[in-house]
């Protein structure tokens, strides 16, 4: 089994998941971002910065940071017929939250409600519309960057003022979603494929929970119910290896809020006692096995 782990640097992920697979007696060839030039005429027989052809790859694991490179070589690398996880329509959808809501809807995946307008003037009127509280957030960026929590019109007109006149075209994509009234927490689920491996809460005293901004992490027990709909949601976006984000609702229960295609778990394992990167990659072999039979 030949691996390639795409990275732009490795992080404690990053080494956990090239230590699983060496657990395995595999030792995956780790290539760097930075060192990525296509010849886009040439296809997967053309070498990649390891030497090897891209078509010697049972499996590419992508697991950049930088969004655009990860997502431009999946796309690559899934026309020339090589396999990657996750795929380039998985995180083409997981990578935009417009696109990911869109996905969800179709698949009737209970979710918050949501909008999207383009200007400033019909941004307020979907806004009116949606209700407050709302949240505004730009459709692509991670770490609970950006997002704001808007009350009421007023505050909504500047923050949309602001990002007209600062941001560039992508902050003019006016996508919002309703506040769900949650505890002081979200669920952050792993699946893979067809599996919930676990679970935890982010408990924090801000209403942005993200690990990275401060949230506390513990266990959150997988019940029948929360993997039903996190399967479901994983389903609507491609399926393959998410981290999905879930909001509890007081009325009408789980909610799903966003899915991650390029996961970070480092802060899991140890509340969850699940060891996720070994999961990761026996899910990972599983499909390379699967693609070349
Ligand atoms: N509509 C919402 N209602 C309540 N809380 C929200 C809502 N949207 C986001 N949050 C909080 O903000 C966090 C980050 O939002 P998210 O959409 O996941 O953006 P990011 O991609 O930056 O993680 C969520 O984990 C949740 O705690
Ligand atoms: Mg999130």
């Amino acid at each position: 089994m030949r691996v390639a782990v795409l990275v732009t640097h490795i992080r404690a992920e990053e080494k956990l998941l090239l230590e699983a697979f060496q657990a395995q007696g595999i030792e995956p060839d780790v290539i760097l971002d930075r060192s990525l030039d296509f010849d886009l005429a040439q296809g997967a027989q053309q070498p990649s910065p390891s030497g090897k052809a891209w078509s010697d790859y049972d499996l590419v694991l992508e697991r950049a940071v930088s969004t655009s490179r990860g997502l431009y070589t999946l796309m690559l690398l899934n026309e020339w017929g090589v396999p990657t996880l996750n795929s380039y329509q998985t995180a083409h959808i997981c990578g935009d939250k417009l696109t990911t809501t869109l996905m969800l809807a179709q698949a009737n995946v209970p979710q918050p409600n949501a909008r999207v307008a383009f200007t400033p003037e019909s941004a307020l009127a979907s806004l009116e519309t949606l209700g407050y509280p709302a949240v505004l957030k730009p459709v692509t960026g991670s770490w609970g960057r950006l997002l704001a929590r808007v009350n009421d019109a007023e505050t909504a007109e500047s923050i949309i003022e602001h990002r007209q006149t600062l941001g560039d075209y992508h902050y003019h994509v006016y996508y919002a979603q309703e506040y769900v009234n949650k505890p002081q927490r979200d669920i952050r689920a792993f699946v893979l494929g067809d599996r919930t491996i676990c679970a935890i809460y982010r408990n924090s005293e801000h209403w942005i929970t993200n690990t990275a901004r401060g949230g506390k992490s513990s266990n959150c027990p997988v019940t029948p119910q929360l993997d039903e709909i996190c399967v479901k949601a994983a389903h609507a976006v491609g399926g393959g290896i998410l981290a999905i984000d879930v909001l509890e609702d007081p009325e009408r229960g789980f909610l799903i809020n966003e899915v991650n295609h390029t996961m970070e778990f480092k802060n899991s394992s140890a509340p969850t006692g699940v060891d996720i990167a070994a999961e990761v990659v026996g899910f990972a072999l599983n499909f390379a096995k699967g693609m070349r039979s």
